[in-house]
């Protein structure tokens, strides 16, 4: 399969009424959502997609009730662990967006670690989208720009961003049936083709992921200017 799309964003929303409507608490569908993030991760490697840029944590996600967010803290330390073995496997590239100031020094180190691990890897690049948030990460560009008193153009803005290494954005996909960008990528976002589906995350398909593949290839993407 050969697909023209270099760059993906997924704002994997919906883990939380996944587990509701099965009578369980909010973790469980957390817990599948990871496994999600495996399967779609996989995916994207062996369509040979260059970068693939995961929401898994907002800025705007600490107001959520403190055991819900200790517990997605956990599963992210365990889900590196975790992923280690896959990622080496399958040439996979680790890299994260976000402010990662704020979290326990034992979720950094993991970071830290699976970046390392992962640093000369030549496949897929795995960008998870970690105490992110649009806002903030133009708050920090701006502010890098003054302190080096660099004039803001669209040019210098851009590469002062936290995606600037991963290049521009081609297509962002929302699952949970909600039609908004919760502060993710804006800036980047200005050219890119958007996905809304009501499937919750942990449901999202491999057939549901290549039909969006597909329907992107038929997009006509204009830039403001005329066809042909
Ligand atoms: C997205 O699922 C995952 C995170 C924000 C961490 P939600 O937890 O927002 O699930 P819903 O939207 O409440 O169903
Ligand atoms: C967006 O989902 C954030 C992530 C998927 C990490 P939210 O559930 O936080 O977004 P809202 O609150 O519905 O806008
Ligand atoms: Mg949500």
């Amino acid at each position: 399969m050969n697909f023209s799309c270099q760059h993906i964003g997924i704002i994997m929303d919906g883990n939380g009424r996944w587990a509701e409507r099965r009578d369980k608490n909010r973790s469980f569908g957390h817990e599948a959502g990871a496994q999600k993030v495996r399967e779609i991760t996989q995916l994207c490697s062996r369509f040979g997609i260059r970068y693939l840029t995961l929401y898994a944590f907002s800025t705007e996600n600490w107001k959520r009730p403190s055991l819900e967010v200790s517990f997605l803290m956990q599963l992210m330390t365990k889900y590196l662990k975790n992923e280690l073995p896959l990622l080496i496997e399958n040439n996979i590239r680790f890299e994260t967006i976000g402010d990662l100031n704020p979290f326990s020094s034992a979720l950094k180190k993991q970071i830290q670690l699976t970046k390392e691990t992962t640093a000369h890897h030549t496949g897929l690049t795995q960008v998870l989208a970690l105490n992110y948030g649009a806002h903030d990460e133009m708050i920090r560009a701006i502010n890098r720009l003054r302190e080096y008193d660099i004039t803001p153009t669209a040019e210098q803005i851009e590469n002062h961003l936290d995606t600037a290494p991963f290049g521009k954005i081609d297509m962002i996909i929302r699952t949970g049936g909600d039609i908004r960008l919760s502060n993710f990528l804006l800036w980047q976002a200005a050219y890119a083709e958007l996905f809304f589906t009501s499937t919750l995350w942990p449901d999202f398909s491999a057939d549901e992921f290549m039909g969006i593949l597909e329907n992107f290839e038929l997009r006509e993407r204009r830039y403001g200017g005329l066809n042909g």
